[in-house]
């Protein structure tokens, strides 16, 4: 079984990427900066960490050691967003093609080279490195997670009010089937270079909200609200969604009915 390095494997979907890596039998090695204690809901047991620094470069050869393939789930957000994802991405190519790592898989978003918004832009110079390396790579551009729409409607509940971005509609899909389709493409399964998925529905941000609040028990009232800048203008366009990319896998309402179980 090859052995995969999960890069960025502390985080949401690297810890999903993890778990399904490990439950096909592959030996697992995650690399993060900070490696987590036992007790961490983000410790899986069973898979070898290492701390690693995408941008300082400290620890990228001992973590890329051994490794025949890895998959980058690694983010930054703000400033940290440019630094992590354009050049830490470099980094971590040249790293992996000196010691001789076979496949590289990244995670990115569907349609993310449409808009002019600052994250998308260093998502977009990440996918370009991938597509420049001498590296066979794979790139998975998925929609939004359950788990990030679900964040919106959550932050405004803390103050009463449930925000629904007025004229948007979203494909969110499962975190768990994002993993399933990267460790596919760390293995070599699958559609080669770029593949796009989105979740099974379509649906409005209020629609979803409902959904949320009605399986939460949540308080507070759903408003329309103008998701600004680059983002907004790119959503309400529609640029989020792949109606013709959409998987069979777990919807939101399903989702929900299993995390909040
Ligand atoms: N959210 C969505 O809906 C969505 C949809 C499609 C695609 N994606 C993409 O999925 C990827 C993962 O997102 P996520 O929400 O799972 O991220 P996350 O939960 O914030 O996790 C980020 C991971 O990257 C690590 N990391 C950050 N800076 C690092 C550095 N300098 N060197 C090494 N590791 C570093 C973090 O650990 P440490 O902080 O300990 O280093 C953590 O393990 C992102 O690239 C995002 O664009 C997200």
């Amino acid at each position: 079984m090859p052995r995969v390095l999960v890069m960025g494997g502390t985080g949401l979907a690297g810890r999903a990427v993890t778990v399904e890596a490990l439950a096909r039998g592959h030996e697992v090695v995650v690399a993060s900066r900070r490696v987590p204690n036992e007790d961490a809901a983000e410790y899986v047991p069973g898979v070898q960490y290492r701390s690693a620094d995408v941008v300082t470069g400290d620890g990228l050869e001992e973590a890329l050691e051994r490794a025949d393939v890895f998959i980058d789930a690694t983010n930054g957000m703000g400033r940290d967003a440019s630094h992590v994802l354009a050049f830490g991405s470099q980094n971590l190519l040249h790293t992996a093609a000196r010691f001789g790592v076979h496949r590289a898989v990244l995670l990115s978003i569907a349609n993310v080279d449409l808009s002019a918004y600052k994250y998308y832009r260093a998502k977009t110079a990440q996918e370009n490195n991938y597509i420049a390396s001498p590296l066979e790579t794979r790139i998975l551009r998925t929609t939004q997670f359950h788990d990030f729409v679900t964040s919106f409607f959550r932050r405004g509940a803390r103050f009463g009010l449930i925000p629904a971005p007025a004229k948007i509609s979203l494909q969110p899909i499962a975190v768990s089937d994002v993993a399933r389709l990267l460790v596919d493409a760390a293995e070599g399964r699958g559609e080669a270079d770029t593949r796009t998925v989105g979740g099974p529905r379509i649906e409005t941000s209020r629609a979803l909200a409902e959904q949320w609040k009605s399986a939460t028990g949540a308080r507070g009232a759903i408003v329309a609200t103008r998701l600004p800048g680059a983002i907004g203008a790119s959503w309400r366009a529609g640029e989020n969604l792949v109606p013709e990319n959409a998987i069979d896998g777990l919807g939101y309402s399903e989702w929900l009915s299993s995390t909040v179980a």
